[in-house]
């Protein structure tokens, strides 16, 4: 994790990273997993800003959030605007879009723009990978994911950092075609079998870990029932409310979150329905071991809702990364 530097030159520059500019800082997905590991551990003991994001929807399946955070000890603070549009990928633009400021917590300077969709890809998976090294059941084999877009490609990838018992990728996507070219993009590029179901429900009953990333809508219908989910399943759903009906929640053993104050300021707005308790969130779950799985055939579903302090952790290191480097274009301010 970044620390402060305390001993900077005043900066008048402001680095502006693309995404090609965050790929070449070689950030792996391991290394993220362990940023989040870190920084939800010093969450817990350490004075970390993370508000609920403001997260409005602008129509069904559109929405604009935005994502403030500050932490004394990484050494800076960030926001994150974003837009979402589920009708983006069929005009061949990424469903989620946006740009992140980082500013130097001791100056209060700016001091880079990012490229926010690359760290939103990379670390929603990294922290669903986090969730299932902790609380997925022993010898895990199937990871089954509703929605094969970017979070799909992302957390086959991180999935595989964590958990060395996998063996199967079963696919579902409402639009057969994304499922087929997932596999066929993917396939060669894995020692996981790749498989397309032709239902969600197919996808579902099979899974160990279940990670639902179908579109995040207004007014969700879910479609996940009590019946397909199989003892010991760990389910991640990374959609909110999307995917997962309320009776299921009641009928798990273990609900989770990343951040307890942003699920309930979605519960405020009528979001989330079922969800009564909340049994640990992952500091918690990491520091003091509460809401650990107790035993294999337990069912567990955590909602990650995405935190600010997660897109900061990556962010502060990428920045880092890019002054040691010399990557990205200095804009003067
Ligand atoms: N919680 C977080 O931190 C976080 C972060 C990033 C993205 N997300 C959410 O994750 C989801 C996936 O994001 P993405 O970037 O991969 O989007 P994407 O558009 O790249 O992929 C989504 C896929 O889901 C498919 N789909 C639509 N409705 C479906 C349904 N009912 N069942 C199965 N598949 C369906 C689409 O055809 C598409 O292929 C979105 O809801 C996004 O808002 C959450």
């Amino acid at each position: 994790m970044s620390h402060i530097n305390t001993s900077s030159p005043k900066i008048d520059n402001i680095i502006c990273l693309n995404s090609s500019d965050l790929d070449s800082l070689r950030l792996g997905m391991s290394e993220i997993v362990d940023l989040l590991d870190q920084m939800f551990r010093q969450r817990a003991n350490e004075w970390m800003v993370n508000p609920p994001k403001i997260f409005e929807h602008r129509s069904d399946t559109r929405l604009y959030s935005s994502m403030v955070s500050f932490a004394p000890s990484i050494g800076y603070a960030s926001c994150k605007w974003q837009s979402g549009d589920a009708d983006n990928p069929a005009r061949g633009l990424p469903l989620i879009q946006g740009l992140l400021l980082l500013t130097e917590d001791q100056t209060g300077q700016p001091v880079a723009m990012m490229d926010s969709k690359w760290i939103t890809g990379e670390r929603t998976a990294a922290a669903s990978a986090l969730l299932a090294r902790e609380q997925a059941r022993k010898g895990a084999s199937t990871l089954s994911i509703l929605g094969c877009g970017l979070q799909a490609r992302k957390h086959l990838e991180a999935m595989t950092t964590t958990l060395t018992t996998l063996e199967r990728c079963v696919v579902y996507d409402i639009i057969p075609e994304r499922a087929k070219a997932f596999k066929a993009e993917k396939q060669d590029n894995t020692a996981l079998e790749i498989v397309v179901a032709s239902s969600a429900k197919s996808c579902v009953t099979e899974g160990d870990i279940v990670v639902s990333g179908a579109p995040i809508v207004e007014h969700p219908k879910p479609v996940i029932e009590p019946a397909w989910v199989k003892p010991g399943c760990l389910g991640i759903s990374i959609d909110y409310d999307a995917s997962w009906c309320p009776q299921t929640v009641a009928a798990m053993d273990l609900v989770l979150t990343d951040d307890r104050g942003q699920l309930r300021d979605e519960q405020r707005k009528g979001h989330f329905e079922g969800v009564d308790q909340i049994h640990a969130d992952l500091s918690e779950l990491l520091v003091s071991n509460r809401a650990r799985r107790s035993d294999d055939s337990q069912r567990i579903l955590g909602y990650n809702l995405g935190i600010a302090l997660e897109d900061l952790a990556v962010a502060a290191e990428l920045y880092q990364r890019a002054v040691a480097g010399r990557i990205g274009t200095r804009v003067k301010f």
